[in-house]
């Protein structure tokens, strides 16, 4: 496997609205030699998200940008980005939906996980909709992000089995665990590592 250090690394963004537990989770693996991204940037929706505090822990620059007016929002975060020479996207609980001129400017360099075996169940509160529908399995999923939501081609899947008195609580922990997991090997698979 080949050793990648900072200076070969690719300069990733992680983009956040809440708790942060995948950022946490791609932080620590960015900084194995077996990844091939570094995390220069955390941009969060939300002043107040707490996933922000491991920009402080872990020594990365973070912003909060107001998301509200579309054109100020898409001007000012691709010169944040620009600026410092950000090459790829990791959305990661990321609650906002990012415009198709956005997305057009990085095609095929933003990348997502969404807590469901997508195509089902996109959107918000996928584990509640599994479990109202009696599935046996839901899961994660980590996709490149095309304009339409949810709906950009799959990098890779883990499936979860749904135990019989599961409540969406203990669901949402379960696939957490696997969400953490299934992150950094999609980033790999995508380097082809
Ligand atoms: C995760 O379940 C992720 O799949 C979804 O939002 C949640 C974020 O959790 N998009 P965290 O902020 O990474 O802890």
């Amino acid at each position: 496997m080949a050793i990648l250090t900072g200076i070969n690394k690719v300069k990733t963004a992680v983009f956040i609205s809440g708790n942060g537990s995948n950022l946490k989770s791609l932080i620590k693996f960015s900084r194995s030699n077996k990844s091939p991204i570094s995390i220069k940037l955390i941009i969060s929706s939300h002043s107040k998200a707490k996933g922000l505090s491991y920009g402080k822990i872990f020594k990365i620059k973070k912003r909060v940008i107001n998301f509200k007016n579309t054109k100020i929002f898409d001007d000012k975060l691709i010169s944040i980005l620009r600026k410092n020479q950000i090459e790829m996207i990791c959305l990661a609980g990321f609650m906002k939906i990012l415009s198709k001129n956005f997305i057009q400017k990085f095609n095929g360099k933003i990348i997502n996980i969404h807590p469901s075996l997508l195509p089902k169940y996109k959107g918000l509160n996928t584990h509640k909709r599994a479990l109202k529908n009696k599935e046996k399995y839901s899961g994660c999923t980590v996709h490149f992000v095309n304009s339409k939501l949810d709906s950009g081609k799959i990098i890779l899947q883990k499936r979860v089995k749904i135990s019989k008195n599961e409540t969406e609580k203990s669901l949402t922990e379960k696939i957490l665990i696997q969400e953490h997991k299934l992150y950094p090997k999609a980033i790999s698979k995508i380097f082809n590592l």
